[in-house]
């Protein structure tokens, strides 16, 4: 039986002690908040589970082998740190860091410690991505061209993050996960106009091949939107994530340009097929992905959302915000 702690009990924390606590082979032995309030909302709901609103607390208790970071992004770096220094493995919310150093920082640490890190790309373990990836490595889309993502709602509003640190750490793990390739450049902007964050920011993103990403974050839309489409030479679809059913629809449409001498003789066809919605997994990708976890710390084997790939989503954020305060400027990486 693994033991494990959860630190930040607010909106995502409950989620996660749910989820660990769903999986046979995990006991939740503490929760740490340093809310007297979000400790009376843990102390009712899970019964016998030891509750601390000093980490340290947690941290030495020796029988607990990993801890889950789920506080604000702030905090991510001096509680894993600490965690990792304990000897416990560590499953930190993203996104993994503030900045670039302190994503490697972490990295270095647990190499020293021999410890796990996993970053919470809770997205990559949705069957909505997984189908995404498998018609990408089966090659029914052929070559990428684009991907292109409208991730809008009223609020949240954070208090220590923009929209780009919250919202867009959800696509940016996804392209990392899909393109499997480094980015080249970005180009991000934006505007705060309420709290003194940027609340509505568009960034695209070049990688290598001419494939191109772009990623529109709000928070202050009035209707929520999580629609993205995916083009590629053969194929090209829409994954609308508020569909129940039918959330990836692949299109059978493309275009065809045959060339000629000059600019005039391009001959362009174009090909409209049909359209069919594939099966998608309907599983609670969170349950999956801290069964990944608990299973990667027992066998040994690293996961595929390790430190490494939050880093790699930590520095397309950083050359984001650098990109965003320069009113738009190409910030090659
Ligand atoms: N993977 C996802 O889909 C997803 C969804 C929502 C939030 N998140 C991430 O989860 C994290 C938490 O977000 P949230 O929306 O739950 O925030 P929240 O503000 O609702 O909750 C954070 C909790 O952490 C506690 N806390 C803060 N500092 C602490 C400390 N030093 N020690 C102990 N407790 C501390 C606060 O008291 C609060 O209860 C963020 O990193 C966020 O990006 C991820």
């Amino acid at each position: 039986m693994m033991e494990v702690g959860v630190i930040g009990y607010g909106y995502w924390g409950p989620n996660i002690v749910r989820n660990f606590q769903g999986l046979g082979d995990v006991h939740v032995a503490a929760i740490c908040d340093r809310s007297p309030a979000a400790l009376r909302r843990a102390s009712s709901i899970n019964h016998g589970v030891k509750l601390f609103d000093d980490p340290t607390d947690l941290f030495s208790l020796r029988d607990v082998d990993a801890v889950a970071v789920v506080s604000p992004v702030w905090t991510h770096f001096e509680l894993a740190k600490s965690a990792l220094e304990n000897g416990k493995h560590v499953f930190v919310e993203k996104p993994f860091t503030r900045t670039v150093a302190e994503a490697e920082q972490l990295i270095e640490i647990a190499r020293k410690n021999d410890r796990l890190i996993m970053v919470d790309h809770t997205f990559l373990f949705t069957g909505a991505v997984r189908k995404i990836r498998q018609l990408i490595d089966e090659g029914t889309l052929g070559t990428l061209y684009y991907y292109d993502s409208m991730r809008v709602n009223l609020g949240l509003f954070q208090h220590d993050v923009n929209v780009v640190w919250d919202l867009a750490p959800h696509d940016l793990s996804i392209l990392d996960h899909l393109i499997q390739k480094n980015p080249e450049a970005i180009i991000a902007t934006g505007e705060t106009h309420l709290n003194g964050f940027e609340d509505v920011a568009f960034i695209t993103i070049y990688f290598p091949d001419n494939v191109i990403a772009h990623v529109n974050v709000n928070w202050l839309s009035p209707v929520k939107v999580r629609t993205t489409l995916i083009g590629g030479e053969k194929r090209m679809l829409v994954w609308n994530d508020l569909e129940a059913d039918e959330k990836i629809k692949v299109y059978d449409k493309g275009v065809h340009v045959k060339g000629g001498e000059g600019v005039y003789d391009l001959l362009v066809s174009y090909r409209s097929g049909d359209m069919w919605a594939p099966k998608v997994d309907q599983c609670e990708a969170l349950r999956s992905e801290l069964s990944y976890f608990v299973n990667c710390i027992n066998s040994g084997e690293k996961p595929f959302n390790d430190g490494e790939a939050g880093l790699r989503v930590v520095k397309m954020l950083e050359a984001a915000e650098i990109s965003l305060k320069g009113k738009g400027k190409a910030v090659y990486l």
